[in-house]
């Protein structure tokens, strides 16, 4: 999978969903489809089930993802899963700095920086989550806390790592709630992502907080816009087939 020719993504983030039983049938409904040749498709389960998908996945064009990572190779780092053992089950893809995990779990811009240094050495593609609270977007800090983040995130790359990279606008405030902002307000904030960094121009920029067939055709027409991040609409076959195809 090459993401940096802006090719349309989709990427399912099933966060703390899906038991094994649970991903084999969703999977199964997945792969069986038809999937509009132009979109590349990416699914992000819970580390328990990356197994299970990549038996399930081999021989789909459904790419695998996981939705966080260490950046050490092995260790003394209780709890944590690292790049050689994600790897080892064909993962290609891994959000890093979701606003979930730089809430709950302490992700800072500097331990995002190190992870995606780490995923580019083991050629795994980082899909770096950015966006606002519901307070920073009413006092108009959307663009500037978006291109800061993404700066950091990016530290230390060089142009054509920059460029393998995925960038997810998130606004926190969209995110699992049904509210989205007006599609071309978000165009001008991805488009400020976008022209913060060479290399971003031919990267793949998502956008995601409650995407769904309803409002997907609106936000990818967007010149900046060049698919999703999906949260509650990847977690059944009907409404995530139902977004893929409006790409
Ligand atoms: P949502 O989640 O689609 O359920 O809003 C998106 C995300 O958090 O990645």
């Amino acid at each position: 999978l090459t993401t940096y020719t802006r090719r349309p993504l989709i990427v399912g983030n099933w966060k703390m969903h899906k038991t094994l039983a649970q991903t084999r049938e969703l999977l199964q409904a997945l792969r069986t489809q038809a999937l509009p040749a132009a979109v590349d498709v990416v699914v992000c389960p819970p580390f328990t089930a990356l197994a299970a998908a990549s038996e399930e996945l081999r021989g789909s064009r459904i790419a695998l993802g996981a939705q966080t990572m260490h950046e050490e190779e092995q260790g003394a780092f209780t709890g944590e899963v690292s790049p050689i053992m994600l790897r080892e089950l064909s993962v290609s893809h891994v959000i890093l700095g979701h606003s979930e995990r730089r809430r709950f779990c302490g992700e800072t811009d500097e331990s995002i920086a190190r992870k995606v240094r780490a995923a580019l050495a083991h050629d795994i593609t980082p899909i770096v989550a950015v966006g606002e609270t519901a307070e920073e977007h009413e006092r108009g800090l959307a663009i500037e806390l978006a291109v800061s983040r993404t700066r950091a995130a990016f530290t230390e790359l060089t142009q054509k790592e920059v460029a393998r990279c995925v960038v997810a606008y998130e606004p926190i405030w969209a995110i699992g709630t049904g509210l989205v902002d007006e599609p071309t307000e978000t165009n001008v904030v991805m488009g400020a992502i976008r022209s913060c960094l060479p290399g971003l121009q031919n990267a793949s920029i998502l956008y995601g907080g409650s995407m769904k067939a309803d409002n997907a055709a609106a936000l990818v027409k967007q010149s900046n816009i060049d698919g999703g991040l999906i949260g509650g609409a990847s977690l059944t076959a009907q409404a995530f087939l139902a977004v893929i195809e409006i790409l």
